[in-house]
Protein backbone atom coordinates (compact mmCIF):
# COMPACT_ATOMS: atom_id res chain seq x y z
CA UNK A 1 0.00 0.00 0.00
CA UNK A 2 1.04 3.51 -0.58
CA UNK A 3 0.16 6.71 0.99
CA UNK A 4 -3.02 6.42 2.43
CA UNK A 5 -5.84 8.54 1.45
CA UNK A 6 -7.75 10.65 4.02
CA UNK A 7 -10.89 11.96 4.12
CA UNK A 8 -11.83 14.37 6.64
CA UNK A 9 -15.30 15.08 8.41
CA UNK A 10 -15.79 18.30 9.93
CA UNK A 11 -13.65 21.13 8.63
CA UNK A 12 -13.80 23.32 11.72
CA UNK A 13 -10.93 24.50 13.82
CA UNK A 14 -9.16 21.07 14.44
CA UNK A 15 -9.41 20.23 10.55
CA UNK A 16 -7.34 24.11 9.97
CA UNK A 17 -5.42 24.92 12.65
CA UNK A 18 -4.41 21.54 14.43
CA UNK A 19 -4.26 19.31 11.47
CA UNK A 20 -3.52 21.83 8.48
CA UNK A 21 -0.15 22.06 8.95
CA UNK A 22 -0.05 18.05 9.15
CA UNK A 23 -1.66 17.95 5.93
CA UNK A 24 1.72 19.75 4.04
CA UNK A 25 3.80 17.68 5.59
CA UNK A 26 2.53 14.30 5.62
CA UNK A 27 4.42 11.31 4.28
CA UNK A 28 2.81 8.33 4.94
CA UNK A 29 -0.82 9.99 4.34
CA UNK A 30 -2.40 12.85 1.81
CA UNK A 31 -5.24 14.51 2.21
CA UNK A 32 -8.24 13.74 -0.87
CA UNK A 33 -11.23 14.38 0.29
CA UNK A 34 -13.08 16.69 2.60
CA UNK A 35 -16.53 16.79 3.96
CA UNK A 36 -19.00 19.66 6.14
CA UNK A 37 -22.28 19.97 6.54
CA UNK A 38 -21.63 23.70 5.99
CA UNK A 39 -20.55 23.88 2.56
CA UNK A 40 -18.51 27.14 3.02
CA UNK A 41 -16.46 25.22 5.82
CA UNK A 42 -15.58 22.49 3.71
CA UNK A 43 -14.71 24.77 0.50
CA UNK A 44 -12.30 26.36 2.62
CA UNK A 45 -9.97 23.62 3.51
CA UNK A 46 -10.59 22.20 0.36
CA UNK A 47 -8.88 25.52 -1.38
CA UNK A 48 -6.43 25.48 1.38
CA UNK A 49 -4.99 22.21 1.05
CA UNK A 50 -5.73 21.89 -2.97
CA UNK A 51 -8.19 18.66 -2.59
CA UNK A 52 -10.28 17.75 -5.58
CA UNK A 53 -12.92 15.81 -3.84
CA UNK A 54 -15.38 18.17 -1.53
CA UNK A 55 -18.64 16.60 -0.17
CA UNK A 56 -21.65 17.94 2.21
CA UNK A 57 -22.93 14.39 2.80
CA UNK A 58 -21.71 11.71 4.84
CA UNK A 59 -22.38 9.23 1.77
CA UNK A 60 -20.63 11.19 -0.75
CA UNK A 61 -17.37 10.64 1.72
CA UNK A 62 -17.98 7.66 2.14
CA UNK A 63 -18.70 6.38 -1.03
CA UNK A 64 -15.26 7.44 -2.77
CA UNK A 65 -13.06 4.96 -3.75
CA UNK A 66 -10.42 7.41 -3.42
CA UNK A 67 -10.66 7.57 0.48
CA UNK A 68 -9.28 4.25 2.87
CA UNK A 69 -9.89 6.55 5.93
CA UNK A 70 -11.53 9.47 7.77
CA UNK A 71 -10.25 11.85 10.11
CA UNK A 72 -13.70 12.27 12.15
CA UNK A 73 -13.12 16.05 13.46
CA UNK A 74 -16.87 16.93 13.91
CA UNK A 75 -18.30 17.87 17.68
CA UNK A 76 -18.43 15.27 20.11
CA UNK A 77 -22.27 14.45 19.55
CA UNK A 78 -21.78 14.08 16.54
CA UNK A 79 -18.82 11.36 16.15
CA UNK A 80 -21.07 8.77 16.51
CA UNK A 81 -22.70 8.48 13.24
CA UNK A 82 -19.82 9.31 11.06
CA UNK A 83 -17.82 6.77 13.12
CA UNK A 84 -20.47 4.05 12.63
CA UNK A 85 -20.90 4.69 8.76
CA UNK A 86 -17.15 4.94 7.82
CA UNK A 87 -17.39 1.42 9.79
CA UNK A 88 -19.74 0.02 7.44
CA UNK A 89 -18.14 1.68 4.53
CA UNK A 90 -15.04 -0.52 5.50
CA UNK A 91 -12.57 2.62 5.97
CA UNK A 92 -10.40 3.30 8.86
CA UNK A 93 -11.40 5.56 11.65
CA UNK A 94 -9.16 8.75 13.25
CA UNK A 95 -11.24 10.30 15.61
CA UNK A 96 -10.45 12.85 17.90
CA UNK A 97 -11.20 13.19 21.37
CA UNK A 98 -13.60 12.54 23.29
CA UNK A 99 -15.03 9.53 21.40
CA UNK A 100 -18.40 9.79 23.03
CA UNK A 101 -20.10 11.03 25.67
CA UNK A 102 -21.40 7.72 26.51
CA UNK A 103 -20.01 4.43 27.29
CA UNK A 104 -23.02 3.03 25.48
CA UNK A 105 -21.70 5.26 22.26
CA UNK A 106 -18.41 4.69 22.74
CA UNK A 107 -18.87 0.63 22.64
CA UNK A 108 -21.35 1.00 19.40
CA UNK A 109 -18.40 2.36 17.54
CA UNK A 110 -15.79 -0.11 19.25
CA UNK A 111 -18.57 -2.83 17.86
CA UNK A 112 -18.71 -1.50 14.43
CA UNK A 113 -15.03 -1.19 13.58
CA UNK A 114 -14.38 -4.73 14.61
CA UNK A 115 -17.42 -6.30 12.97
CA UNK A 116 -15.79 -4.25 9.69
CA UNK A 117 -12.15 -4.76 10.41
CA UNK A 118 -10.91 -1.50 10.65
CA UNK A 119 -9.40 0.06 12.61
CA UNK A 120 -10.32 2.98 14.99
CA UNK A 121 -7.58 5.18 16.79
CA UNK A 122 -8.97 7.59 19.32
CA UNK A 123 -6.81 10.54 19.44
CA UNK A 124 -4.83 12.54 22.39
CA UNK A 125 -1.93 13.75 20.45
CA UNK A 126 -0.06 14.59 23.62
CA UNK A 127 0.81 11.17 23.84
CA UNK A 128 2.99 12.10 20.82
CA UNK A 129 4.28 15.15 22.07
CA UNK A 130 8.22 14.68 22.88
CA UNK A 131 8.03 15.83 26.03
CA UNK A 132 4.89 14.02 27.55
CA UNK A 133 6.75 11.06 25.97
CA UNK A 134 10.31 11.83 27.79
CA UNK A 135 8.20 11.95 31.48
CA UNK A 136 6.80 8.61 30.29
CA UNK A 137 10.31 6.95 29.21
CA UNK A 138 11.22 8.24 32.93
CA UNK A 139 8.26 6.91 34.55
CA UNK A 140 9.28 3.46 32.76
CA UNK A 141 13.17 3.55 33.25
CA UNK A 142 12.53 4.44 37.26
CA UNK A 143 14.39 7.63 37.34
CA UNK A 144 11.06 8.69 39.58
CA UNK A 145 11.32 5.50 41.54
CA UNK A 146 7.65 4.38 42.58
CA UNK A 147 5.38 7.48 41.13
CA UNK A 148 2.47 7.90 43.71
CA UNK A 149 1.05 11.21 42.59
CA UNK A 150 0.54 13.37 39.40
CA UNK A 151 -1.19 16.68 39.97
CA UNK A 152 -2.11 18.45 36.64
CA UNK A 153 -3.62 21.82 36.36
CA UNK A 154 -5.37 22.73 33.39
CA UNK A 155 -6.53 26.57 33.16
CA UNK A 156 -8.33 27.22 29.68
CA UNK A 157 -10.31 30.40 28.72
CA UNK A 158 -13.69 29.39 27.43
CA UNK A 159 -16.04 32.23 27.78
CA UNK A 160 -16.48 34.78 24.99
CA UNK A 161 -18.70 36.02 22.51
CA UNK A 162 -19.86 33.97 19.07
CA UNK A 163 -17.31 32.13 17.47
CA UNK A 164 -16.98 28.89 15.41
CA UNK A 165 -16.48 26.64 18.94
CA UNK A 166 -20.83 27.19 19.37
CA UNK A 167 -20.42 23.25 20.55
CA UNK A 168 -18.11 23.71 23.46
CA UNK A 169 -19.64 23.84 27.45
CA UNK A 170 -22.97 22.80 25.67
CA UNK A 171 -25.43 20.34 27.18
CA UNK A 172 -26.18 18.45 23.45
CA UNK A 173 -21.85 17.70 23.45
CA UNK A 174 -21.91 16.19 27.21
CA UNK A 175 -20.54 18.38 29.06
CA UNK A 176 -18.10 21.48 29.89
CA UNK A 177 -14.36 21.54 31.09
CA UNK A 178 -14.18 17.87 32.74
CA UNK A 179 -15.28 16.14 29.58
CA UNK A 180 -13.81 18.58 26.78
CA UNK A 181 -10.64 19.53 28.07
CA UNK A 182 -10.05 17.17 31.29
CA UNK A 183 -10.11 14.33 28.52
CA UNK A 184 -6.55 15.11 27.64
CA UNK A 185 -4.90 15.46 31.41
CA UNK A 186 -7.00 11.90 31.86
CA UNK A 187 -5.63 10.19 29.33
CA UNK A 188 -2.35 11.60 30.15
CA UNK A 189 -2.73 10.64 33.76
CA UNK A 190 -3.68 6.75 32.30
CA UNK A 191 -0.94 6.50 29.96
CA UNK A 192 1.65 7.25 32.47
CA UNK A 193 0.26 5.44 35.55
CA UNK A 194 -2.21 2.95 34.57
CA UNK A 195 -5.91 2.40 34.72
CA UNK A 196 -8.02 4.04 37.35
CA UNK A 197 -10.03 2.51 39.74
CA UNK A 198 -11.81 5.43 41.25
CA UNK A 199 -13.10 8.53 40.74
CA UNK A 200 -14.38 11.88 43.06
CA UNK A 201 -15.26 15.10 41.98
CA UNK A 202 -16.36 18.84 42.22
CA UNK A 203 -17.36 21.03 39.41
CA UNK A 204 -19.39 24.64 39.51
CA UNK A 205 -20.39 27.08 37.19
CA UNK A 206 -18.72 30.36 37.74
CA UNK A 207 -20.26 32.09 34.49
CA UNK A 208 -23.79 30.37 34.33
CA UNK A 209 -25.41 33.50 31.89
CA UNK A 210 -22.57 32.27 29.29
CA UNK A 211 -22.62 28.47 29.28
CA UNK A 212 -24.97 25.49 31.10
CA UNK A 213 -21.95 23.10 31.78
CA UNK A 214 -19.37 23.27 34.58
CA UNK A 215 -16.86 26.15 33.92
CA UNK A 216 -14.76 25.13 37.19
CA UNK A 217 -13.33 20.99 38.00
CA UNK A 218 -11.65 18.99 40.56
CA UNK A 219 -11.29 15.80 39.69
CA UNK A 220 -9.02 12.75 42.43
CA UNK A 221 -8.28 10.07 40.15
CA UNK A 222 -7.33 6.75 41.90
CA UNK A 223 -5.15 4.43 39.88
CA UNK A 224 -5.43 0.49 40.00
CA UNK A 225 -1.42 0.56 41.24
CA UNK A 226 -2.64 2.68 44.48
CA UNK A 227 -1.17 6.06 42.89
CA UNK A 228 -3.42 8.93 42.79
CA UNK A 229 -3.74 12.16 40.18
CA UNK A 230 -5.67 15.52 40.66
CA UNK A 231 -6.72 17.49 38.39
CA UNK A 232 -7.46 20.99 38.64
CA UNK A 233 -9.78 22.52 35.71
CA UNK A 234 -11.09 25.95 34.68
CA UNK A 235 -12.15 27.81 31.93
CA UNK A 236 -11.94 31.01 33.65
CA UNK A 237 -8.74 32.41 34.51
CA UNK A 238 -7.04 36.32 33.90
CA UNK A 239 -3.57 34.62 33.47
CA UNK A 240 -2.06 33.15 30.42
CA UNK A 241 -3.93 29.83 30.59
CA UNK A 242 -1.27 27.01 31.87
CA UNK A 243 -0.77 23.54 31.56
CA UNK A 244 1.05 21.65 34.22
CA UNK A 245 1.89 18.48 35.76
CA UNK A 246 3.69 17.57 38.54
CA UNK A 247 4.79 13.72 38.79
CA UNK A 248 5.94 12.52 42.26
CA UNK A 249 8.06 9.49 43.02
CA UNK A 250 9.89 8.03 45.87
CA UNK A 251 13.59 9.05 44.34
CA UNK A 252 12.67 11.90 42.39
CA UNK A 253 9.84 15.01 41.77
CA UNK A 254 9.17 16.70 38.04
CA UNK A 255 7.93 19.29 37.31
CA UNK A 256 6.83 20.31 33.91
CA UNK A 257 5.12 23.04 32.54
CA UNK A 258 4.26 25.25 29.28
CA UNK A 259 3.29 29.10 29.48
CA UNK A 260 0.37 28.11 27.98
CA UNK A 261 -1.12 25.15 26.50
CA UNK A 262 0.84 22.45 24.41
CA UNK A 263 -2.34 21.99 22.13
CA UNK A 264 -0.88 25.11 20.51
CA UNK A 265 3.15 25.44 20.84
CA UNK A 266 5.42 23.50 19.27
CA UNK A 267 7.71 24.51 22.43
CA UNK A 268 9.50 21.43 24.84
CA UNK A 269 7.63 21.75 28.36
CA UNK A 270 10.04 23.35 30.95
CA UNK A 271 11.06 19.83 32.58
CA UNK A 272 13.19 20.10 35.94
CA UNK A 273 13.96 17.00 38.27
CA UNK A 274 14.49 17.13 41.99
CA UNK A 275 16.31 14.25 43.30
CA UNK A 276 17.57 13.74 47.08
CA UNK A 277 15.99 16.78 47.99
CA UNK A 278 19.01 18.86 46.58
CA UNK A 279 19.94 18.44 43.35
CA UNK A 280 17.56 20.23 40.30
CA UNK A 281 18.26 19.24 36.90
CA UNK A 282 16.72 20.89 33.96
CA UNK A 283 15.05 17.99 31.59
CA UNK A 284 13.73 20.53 29.10
CA UNK A 285 14.15 18.85 25.95
CA UNK A 286 16.53 20.72 22.86
CA UNK A 287 14.36 22.10 20.11
CA UNK A 288 15.95 23.06 16.37
CA UNK A 289 15.30 26.86 15.99
CA UNK A 290 13.45 25.91 12.29
CA UNK A 291 10.12 26.61 11.89
CA UNK A 292 9.40 24.48 9.08
CA UNK A 293 11.70 21.37 10.97
CA UNK A 294 10.08 22.19 14.54
CA UNK A 295 6.48 21.17 12.50
CA UNK A 296 7.82 18.18 10.78
CA UNK A 297 10.02 16.89 13.46
CA UNK A 298 7.98 17.67 16.53
CA UNK A 299 4.19 18.69 15.53
CA UNK A 300 1.88 16.45 17.73
CA UNK A 301 -0.75 16.27 15.53
CA UNK A 302 1.16 15.09 12.32
CA UNK A 303 3.08 12.69 14.55
CA UNK A 304 0.30 11.48 15.13
CA UNK A 305 -1.71 11.30 12.12
CA UNK A 306 1.51 9.53 10.90
CA UNK A 307 1.16 6.69 13.32
CA UNK A 308 -2.66 6.18 12.04
CA UNK A 309 -0.85 5.80 8.54
CA UNK A 310 1.69 3.80 9.28
CA UNK A 311 -0.79 1.61 11.53
CA UNK A 312 -2.85 1.28 8.38
CA UNK A 313 0.20 0.12 6.00
CA UNK A 314 1.78 -1.96 8.32
CA UNK A 315 -1.89 -3.36 9.52
CA UNK A 316 -0.98 -2.36 13.55
CA UNK A 317 -2.96 -1.91 16.39
CA UNK A 318 -3.15 2.50 16.53
CA UNK A 319 -2.41 3.57 20.28
CA UNK A 320 -3.94 4.93 21.66
CA UNK A 321 -6.54 2.56 20.47
CA UNK A 322 -10.13 2.48 21.06
CA UNK A 323 -9.81 1.13 24.57
CA UNK A 324 -7.85 4.10 25.60
CA UNK A 325 -10.59 6.40 24.30
CA UNK A 326 -13.81 4.16 25.89
CA UNK A 327 -11.71 4.56 29.33
CA UNK A 328 -11.44 8.31 29.21
CA UNK A 329 -15.65 8.20 28.59
CA UNK A 330 -15.50 6.07 31.67
CA UNK A 331 -13.83 8.87 33.93
CA UNK A 332 -15.55 11.77 32.80
CA UNK A 333 -19.03 9.60 33.66
CA UNK A 334 -17.77 8.88 36.77
CA UNK A 335 -16.98 12.53 37.14
CA UNK A 336 -20.13 13.80 36.80
CA UNK A 337 -22.12 10.71 38.75
CA UNK A 338 -19.79 11.69 41.43
CA UNK A 339 -19.97 15.06 41.57
CA UNK A 340 -24.06 14.21 41.63
CA UNK A 341 -23.85 11.73 44.52
CA UNK A 342 -21.59 13.66 46.00
CA UNK A 343 -19.23 10.37 46.48
CA UNK A 344 -16.31 8.61 45.61
CA UNK A 345 -17.39 6.48 42.19
CA UNK A 346 -15.54 2.96 41.81
CA UNK A 347 -15.03 1.78 38.46
CA UNK A 348 -15.85 0.14 36.03
CA UNK A 349 -19.30 1.61 35.39
CA UNK A 350 -22.00 -0.75 34.57
CA UNK A 351 -24.08 2.20 32.40
CA UNK A 352 -23.30 6.04 31.89
CA UNK A 353 -24.52 8.54 33.68
CA UNK A 354 -27.18 11.41 32.49
CA UNK A 355 -25.78 14.36 33.40
CA UNK A 356 -28.21 16.79 32.25
CA UNK A 357 -30.29 17.20 35.90
CA UNK A 358 -26.53 17.64 36.89
CA UNK A 359 -26.01 20.59 34.71
CA UNK A 360 -28.99 22.30 35.33
CA UNK A 361 -28.69 21.83 39.29
CA UNK A 362 -25.03 23.24 39.53
CA UNK A 363 -26.66 25.90 36.45
CA UNK A 364 -29.18 26.82 39.18
CA UNK A 365 -27.45 26.57 42.46
CA UNK A 366 -24.50 28.85 40.88
CA UNK A 367 -23.96 32.13 43.40
CA UNK A 368 -21.79 33.81 40.67
CA UNK A 369 -22.19 35.62 37.97
CA UNK A 370 -19.72 37.61 35.51
CA UNK A 371 -22.33 40.39 34.99
CA UNK A 372 -22.21 40.10 30.73
CA UNK A 373 -18.30 40.66 31.06
CA UNK A 374 -16.34 39.04 28.20
CA UNK A 375 -13.26 36.57 28.87
CA UNK A 376 -11.31 36.73 25.36
CA UNK A 377 -10.91 32.66 24.15
CA UNK A 378 -8.24 31.43 21.92
CA UNK A 379 -11.05 29.62 20.20
CA UNK A 380 -13.16 32.39 19.14
CA UNK A 381 -12.49 32.72 15.96
CA UNK A 382 -15.66 34.42 13.77
CA UNK A 383 -16.84 32.61 10.41
N1 LIG B 1 -6.92 17.39 20.35
C1 LIG B 1 -7.08 18.69 20.44
O1 LIG B 1 -6.17 19.43 20.81
C2 LIG B 1 -8.38 19.28 20.03
C3 LIG B 1 -8.52 20.67 19.91
C4 LIG B 1 -9.72 21.17 19.42
C5 LIG B 1 -10.77 20.32 19.14
N2 LIG B 1 -10.61 18.98 19.33
C6 LIG B 1 -11.71 18.06 19.05
O2 LIG B 1 -11.94 18.04 17.65
C7 LIG B 1 -13.35 17.93 17.37
C8 LIG B 1 -13.78 19.13 16.56
O3 LIG B 1 -13.52 20.32 17.25
P1 LIG B 1 -13.41 21.72 16.49
O4 LIG B 1 -12.86 22.68 17.47
O5 LIG B 1 -12.74 21.54 15.19
O6 LIG B 1 -14.96 22.04 16.25
P2 LIG B 1 -15.58 23.14 15.26
O7 LIG B 1 -16.93 23.46 15.80
O8 LIG B 1 -14.63 24.25 15.02
O9 LIG B 1 -15.70 22.33 13.89
C9 LIG B 1 -16.56 21.23 13.75
C10 LIG B 1 -16.99 21.17 12.29
O10 LIG B 1 -17.81 20.01 12.14
C11 LIG B 1 -18.90 20.37 11.29
N3 LIG B 1 -20.00 19.44 11.56
C12 LIG B 1 -20.88 19.45 12.58
N4 LIG B 1 -21.70 18.38 12.48
C13 LIG B 1 -21.31 17.69 11.38
C14 LIG B 1 -21.74 16.48 10.79
N5 LIG B 1 -22.73 15.77 11.32
N6 LIG B 1 -21.10 16.05 9.68
C15 LIG B 1 -20.07 16.77 9.15
N7 LIG B 1 -19.62 17.92 9.67
C16 LIG B 1 -20.23 18.37 10.79
C17 LIG B 1 -19.22 21.80 11.63
O11 LIG B 1 -19.91 22.44 10.57
C18 LIG B 1 -17.82 22.37 11.85
O12 LIG B 1 -17.27 22.89 10.67
C19 LIG B 1 -14.02 17.82 18.75
O13 LIG B 1 -14.18 16.48 19.09
C20 LIG B 1 -13.02 18.48 19.68
O14 LIG B 1 -13.10 18.04 21.01
C21 LIG B 1 -9.45 18.46 19.75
Amino acid sequence: MGRVRLGVIGCGLASDILYGPAFEYMQKGELTAVMDTNAKRAKVLQERHGVKRVYTDLEGILEDRNVDAVMVLTPPQHHLAPVIAAAKAGKHIFCEKPMASTLEKADQMIRACEASGVKLMTVFMKRFNWSFQRVKELIKEGRLGEVFEVRARWDNVKVSGPSGDAFRMTVESGGGMIQEDGSHPFDVCRWWLGDVSEVTAHAMIVAPEHHPTEDVGCVVLRHESGAMSTLHVTGLTHATGEESYEVFGTRGTLEMRWLSHSTSTLEPALMTLYENSRTATDLTLDAPWHPSQRIREDWQYLRALEHFCECIIDDKEPQPNSADGRAIVEIVNAAYLSVMRGATVKLPLKESVDAKPLFSKLHQASPWSLEGRMWDSRYSRRR
